[in-house]
């Protein structure tokens, strides 16, 4: 299981948990990193106090590497960055932004770095400045989505054609079968999200884990393609959001109509937004953090030496 991903991220396995705006905090880190995958906190919608306190928590659950993720675009990326320095973090994720604003400090500092990208021209930008890694992330995905919506399966071989530096699959992965598969197209890490969310340890509501629970194949959808892509479990609040994108409606405007609607009770289905990309088909439990990694562990083992053998 060793590879250029598990040296840069210092981890057993190179399974990533994506990080979740708001939701994978100190907690959720610790326990993926805990049970030999890579977690991460994410920074967005954080201030730098709330921020600095998570990665004190992990810190203090945990004596292994965890990362924390920054969105470039977002006015306190640089604090972000000076918080992460400062607390010891060695490993950043970084997304929806130019790689280039943070990477002079990234390397002073002897961080690691690695870029989420969603086209092969993204990921040579990212090669190109200097980061450590790319994380390409397919339309399958949950939560924000490249304007393209290409997929992960033509995706991550394209970006491994293009590149040298090693690449993270995202989008559409959910068990053993899904890493071996991104691995054959020359991936050399796996990250995933949705998969997490309906883990035990996940800090969602418990309305949300069942959504995914319950969701089949066609059950998510793409909300607000024209502003900000982002993949959704359908339902009345997703419908709306569409349809305000496609009326013209502006980013601020579809903000506040989901600050509305997401101040409602937690088990309400309908009224919130609630991101998870088309692997929540695929998931028919919720189960631990350790029983999904060891589990993939154990079961991606069986498959590769499988592979090609017929019954
Ligand atoms: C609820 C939710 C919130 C997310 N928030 C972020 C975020 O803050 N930063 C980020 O880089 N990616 C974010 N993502 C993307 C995930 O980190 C990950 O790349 C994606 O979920 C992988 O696709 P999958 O859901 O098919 O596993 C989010 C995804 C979800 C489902």
């Amino acid at each position: 299981m060793k590879n250029r991903i598990t040296d840069i991220l210092g981890s057993e396995y190179p399974i990533i948990q994506g990080a979740m705006r708001l939701i994978t905090m100190g907690e959720m880190a610790a326990a993926v990193s805990e049970r030999g995958g890579f977690g991460v906190i994410a920074s967005s919608g954080l201030t730098g106090e709330r921020l600095r306190a998570e990665i004190r928590k992990a810190k203090s659950l945990i004596d292994k590497p965890f990362g924390i993720n920054i969105p470039i675009y977002r006015p306190n990326a640089f604090e972000a960055l000076q918080i992460a320095i400062e607390e010891g973090v060695k490993t950043i994720t970084t997304s929806a932004g130019d790689p280039v604003k943070l990477i002079k400090r990234v390397k002073e500092a002897g961080l690691r770095m690695l870029q989420v990208v969603a086209t092969v021209e993204m990921a040579k930008k990212a090669e190109s400045v200097g980061v450590d890694a790319v994380i390409a992330i397919g339309a399958e995905g949950g939560g924000h989505v490249g304007r393209d919506e290409i997929s992960t399966m033509v995706l991550i071989p394209q970006v491994v054609d293009a590149i040298k530096i090693p690449v993270v699959a995202a989008g559409g992965i959910g068990d053993a079968r899904g890493w071996v598969a991104a691995f054959a197209l020359g991936a050399e890490g796996i990250q995933m999200g949705t998969r997490f969310l309906a883990t035990k340890e996940c800090p969602i509501a418990e309305a949300h884990k069942q959504a995914i629970v319950e969701a089949k194949d066609n059950s998510t959808m793409i909300a607000a393609r024209k502003g900000y892509p982002i993949r959704v479990l359908k339902n009345k609040a997703a419908i709306a959001v569409r349809t305000l994108d496609e009326r013209g409606a502006s980013q601020d405007e579809i903000n506040a109509y989901v600050d509305v609607i997401s101040k409602g009770p937690d088990d309400d289905r309908e009224n919130k937004l609630m991101s998870a990309g088309q692997v929540a088909g695929l998931i028919q439990r919720i189960m631990t953090v350790e029983e999904l990694i060891l589990g993939m562990v154990a079961e991606a083992r069986v498959i590769a030496q499988n592979l090609g053998k017929t019954s």
